[in-house]
């Protein structure tokens, strides 16, 4: 049933804290796919979390190390290339959180020293990753990085918060370093926007259930799955888009190009 189009490649993914998390499906299909992952998450989500049930399942390594320390990083990568006998093919950065949002916190009213929290753990970890991935050189040629965002990021959404505005940075980011893995390395980094999501961060954001409906009945194709996001991360990872980088592919059923539907003028103007 699988095509193994992953067969032979090596990666880490980052984020997988439960069966509901987009990184928990992605390590599911990637495995199925034929590819070889270290698993990795905070020691408090893997306390916290049920990520040895994913491990066993697709029997790979899981390695602490809290994104946001370089050194945790030094080791998590050293551990992953040793652990494999060699290169990376592939990473999943899938890592979100605000602690303004998490406290209740609005956006007219943050906690900077939160909001810093945030930014470093959502934005700032994907530079910190690909800088020791680069200074390391330890990525294969052809190797495919994707991150994990939200459109809230080009359009506004109140209850995203200060997590916009991560999301943003994170996008940057991609493109800012992406040409760096692209010159250097013929590294190519991405970004996927995926539909919201109902996750343990995607249900943090307050009015998680109005995103979603508003969100179904605008796109044209329904919203995307945690486990139909997997499957693009699996065509990303796979040789069939190597000329695919610096870019924000949204995956989202189209709602990103939709202005308005006409079930939401139904609704609207039913008496
Ligand atoms: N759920 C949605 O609606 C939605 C939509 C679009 C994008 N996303 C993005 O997808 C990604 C994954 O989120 P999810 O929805 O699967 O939720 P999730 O809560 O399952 O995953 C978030 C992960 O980030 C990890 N994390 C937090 N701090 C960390 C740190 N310091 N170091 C390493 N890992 C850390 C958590 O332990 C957790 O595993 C996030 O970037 C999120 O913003 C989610």
């Amino acid at each position: 049933m699988y095509n193994k189009i992953l067969k032979g490649k090596k990666g880490i993914i980052f984020g997988a804290l439960d069966e509901n998390s987009i990184a928990w499906k992605v390590s599911e299909r990637v495995w199925e796919e034929g590819g070889d992952i270290v698993l990795t998450n905070t020691p408090v989500a893997l306390r916290m979390g049920n990520i040895d049930h994913l491990a066993s399942k697709i029997d790979c390594p899981v390695i602490p190390a809290d994104a946001t320390s370089l050194n945790d990083l030094e080791e998590l990568v050293e551990s992953a290339v040793s652990h494999f006998g060699g290169k990376l093919d592939f990473i999943l950065h899938s890592i979100g959180m605000s602690v303004n949002v998490r406290k209740g916190k609005e956006y007219t009213d943050l906690n900077y020293e939160w909001m810093k929290k945030g930014w470093d753990i959502s934005a700032v970890t994907f530079h910190k990753l690909m800088q020791v991935l680069y200074k390391k050189d330890s990525m294969n040629e052809w190797g495919s990085i994707i991150a994990l965002t939200y459109i809230a990021a080009q359009r506004t959404f109140p209850n995203y918060n200060d997590m916009a505005d991560n999301k943003a940075y994170l996008e940057s980011i991609a493109r800012s370093f992406g040409y760096f893995m692209g010159k250097d390395k013929n590294v190519r980094v991405n970004t996927i926007s995926q539909s919201p999501t109902i996750t343990t961060a995607g249900q943090g954001v307050k009015g998680l259930e109005g995103f979603l409906k508003y969100a179904q009945k605008t796109s044209p194709l329904g919203n995307a799955s945690a486990k139909e996001c997997a499957d693009y991360v699996v065509m990303m990872f796979s040789d069939y888009t190597k000329k695919v980088t610096l870019q924000n592919l949204f995956h989202d059923g189209g709602f990103s190009s939709v202005g308005v539907s006409q079930e939401i003028i139904d609704f609207l103007e039913k008496k």
